[in-house]
């Protein structure tokens, strides 16, 4: 296994802690994938391990005695039944990432992360945040032993610096957006491993599972959708990586779904780039959306985004914010399910796509739950006062 870079071809060894290639682009990793062919033709992956380490094979950590697991992964393929009857769709998954130790499908990508990190001798680590990924990172850091720093803006909601500091976090207030945070932590230089989305390659390695799972779910079949809240985008980058990997590995033929990217019109740098057919991302001045997790000025894996949205045949769409509680609110009773605003976001941009002719009502869907809604909807008292989110 080695890092490649997608944008000049540079390698990298794995055996040591390496960030972003120096021509700025995120790292890939690599895998022998003829001898994880051979493995995977005779045996299969193991059905018995029911988290996404059953992928092992095509995970870079090389030790088990690394691996800092809380049960992450293998989450639910829910039948939707009125969310789909709602649509007008014959039938809807939703690939449940609630289900994770820390609510979110943050989870996957900071376990790969951590624990292979903590393979090659890393005790501290730092990451900017809208919330779920900081809470995720704080509790594998509490899980190993190691220390943990955390930036998030100003105006996350208090529950996630509470749960942060749970684990025995230490945690910043930034004003501004999760680029502010990264800006502060690069300034503060400490000593630890910089976890930034995608400036590290391990937490897409963690992430494609999604792709695997859904596939595995499906019979090893790619469904004809799937449906991404999108800020950073890392679901989409990995969900395009694992498609291709399954292929390459023999375990599911060459079709692939199409990727739709969800943003909303108060934060929708990849939807302009997509509609104005730019090969990177723009930053977006003045970012406002209260899907916190969308609200990401300028994706820093902006070509392997736009490029895995378009291969895939999909596209990129923005919807209204003021539609976002309704949506929650509809979905909890169609369901049964507490969804984030991020997936909110994600089935109002599944309803746009219906209505546009662009999925069709009778093709295979899969929308990500791509965290639990219930530190957005909770009204806890800090220091006297009594923030409501909902
Ligand atoms: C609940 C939720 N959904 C979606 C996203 C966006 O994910 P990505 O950065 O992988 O595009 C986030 C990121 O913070 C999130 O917390
Ligand atoms: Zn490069």
């Amino acid at each position: 296994m080695i890092l490649q870079c997608p944008a000049c071809g540079h390698e990298f060894s794995v055996d040591r802690i390496v960030g972003y290639c120096a021509c700025g682009s995120p790292l890939l990793a690599k895998y022998d994938t003829d001898s994880v062919r051979e493995i995977v033709s005779s045996r299969k992956f193991p059905s018995s391990v029911s988290s996404m380490w059953r992928y092992a094979e095509l995970l870079p950590v090389r030790s088990w005695s690394s691996v800092v697991s809380l049960g992450e992964g293998w989450t639910p393929m829910l039948s939707s039944r009125g969310l789909a009857r709602n649509l007008g769709m014959q039938r809807v998954f939703i690939k449940d990432e609630s289900r994770n130790p820390t609510f979110s499908f943050k989870d996957r990508g900071l376990c790969v992360a951590i624990s292979k990190h903590i393979e090659l001798g890393a005790v501290s680590f730092a990451l900017p945040s809208a919330g779920n990924a900081a809470v995720s990172m704080c509790a594998y850091c509490a899980a190993a032993g190691v220390r943990a720093h955390v930036f998030m803006p100003a105006d996350t909601p208090p529950v996630f610096f509470r749960e942060c500091e749970m684990y025995g976090a230490e945690t910043m207030r930034v004003p501004g957006t999760i680029a502010d945070c990264g800006t502060r932590m690069k300034k503060l230089a400490g000593d630890w491993v910089d976890l930034s989305t995608t400036r590290e390659p391990y937490r897409v390695e963690g992430k494609k599972t999604i792709g695997f799972e859904i596939s595995e779910q499906l019979g090893w079949n790619a469904p004809d959708a799937v449906i991404c809240p999108t800020g950073g985008g890392t679901a989409i980058v990995g969900i395009w990586k694992a498609f291709n990997e399954l292929e390459e590995i023999g375990l599911a033929g060459n079709k692939r779904p199409r990727l739709y990217a969800i943003q909303t019109e108060g934060c929708a740098p990849v939807v302009r780039a997509i509609e104005n057919g730019q090969d990177d991302i723009e930053l977006w001045q003045e970012c406002r959306t209260r899907a916190l997790g969308l609200r990401v000025p300028k994706p820093f894996a902006g070509q392997l985004i736009l490029r895995a949205i378009r291969e895939s045949g999909g596209s990129a769409l923005s919807v209204s914010e003021s539609a976002i509680d309704s949506m929650r609110d509809a979905v909890a009773r169609a369901e049964g399910l507490n969804v984030c605003p991020e997936t909110a976001v994600a089935c109002l941009g599944l309803k746009r796509l219906i209505e546009l002719g662009k999925v069709q009502t009778d093709e295979n869907v899969v929308v990500l739950n791509t965290g639990a809604g219930y530190r957005y909807s909770t009204s806890i008292s800090v220091n006297g006062r009594n923030p409501v989110y909902l």
